[in-house]
């Protein structure tokens, strides 16, 4: 059962909600995987792969895949751009982080750093991605312009997040949504990671106005695409 009178990283916004999404992905590192599996019905590497596949990537080209977790967007970016390409993973989370070298042979550049201010110099990217990661960060805004500035002028962006679902279904569907993610949080004994999904689903901002903070952050050419009945939504671009 969640303390109530502790901190949880839907009740709490800026540095606050730093600290509190970091400790929950921390304690859910070693079973993030087998989770995504279950609950997407092994479907989150197709919708990676749709992402990837919309960038375009070249051999030799550079990726940086924001907030990476347990590397499974860059796993596909490395297979796209090749031995001649270059891809970074970055994550606030080392825990999260463990897990992704295993999965990418050494190749991949890892590194302990936050979305909201990118390690990297301006104009070095070919690409970014981030997947599930966006409703996280404590100031969207602010980690959209980082991403926008790491890119190279004409670099392509793939944001991969939850979404509300649409259309005459949107609600039952929704319903089924934020009743079954705790649901599972419970069975796996990981109640409070699983409570936030739910709710912070709910609080995060709309299709349109994601696209419309690319927009502002200098992306043009903003197009989305929904998956798994509007529950997931990509949004890709390109910089300026
Ligand atoms: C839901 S996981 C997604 C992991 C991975 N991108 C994937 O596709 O499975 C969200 C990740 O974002 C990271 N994260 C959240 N806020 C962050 C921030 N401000 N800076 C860096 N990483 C952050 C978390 O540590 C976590 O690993």
């Amino acid at each position: 059962m969640p303390d109530s009178s502790q901190p949880t990283p839907w009740t709490v916004q800026g540095e606050d909600k730093r600290v509190a999404v970091r400790s929950m992905f921390a304690e859910i590192a070693g079973t993030y995987d087998r989770v995504n599996g279950l609950m997407s019905f092994n479907q989150h590497n197709a919708w990676r792969a749709a992402a990837i596949k919309r960038l375009d990537l070249k051999p030799g080209e550079s990726v940086l895949d924001v907030c990476c977790g347990t590397g499974d967007f860059l796993i596909p970016a490395q297979k796209a751009v090749g031995e001649s390409g270059r891809v970074t993973g970055i994550d606030f989370c080392e825990p999260m982080l463990r897990q992704a070298g295993p999965k990418l042979n050494g190749a991949a550049r890892l590194s302990v750093a936050d979305a909201c201010a990118l390690p990297f110099a301006s104009a070095q990217f070919d690409a970014v991605t981030i997947g599930w990661g966006l409703r996280n960060v404590p100031d969207m805004p602010l980690a959209l312009k980082e991403m926008a500035r790491v890119l190279k002028p004409g670099g392509r962006i793939a944001i991969l997040d939850m979404a509300r679902p649409r259309g005459p279904l949107g609600p039952i569907i929704e319903k089924v949504t934020q009743s079954g993610l705790p649901m599972l949080g419970k069975l796996i004994g990981k109640s409070s990671a699983y409570t936030y999904l739910p709710k912070s689903i709910l609080t995060f901002a709309s299709r349109e106005e994601i696209a419309k903070r690319m927009e502002e952050a200098g992306f043009t050419n903003v197009r989305m695409k929904d998956f798994c009945f509007g529950n997931i939504c990509l949004h890709w671009a390109e910089r300026q």
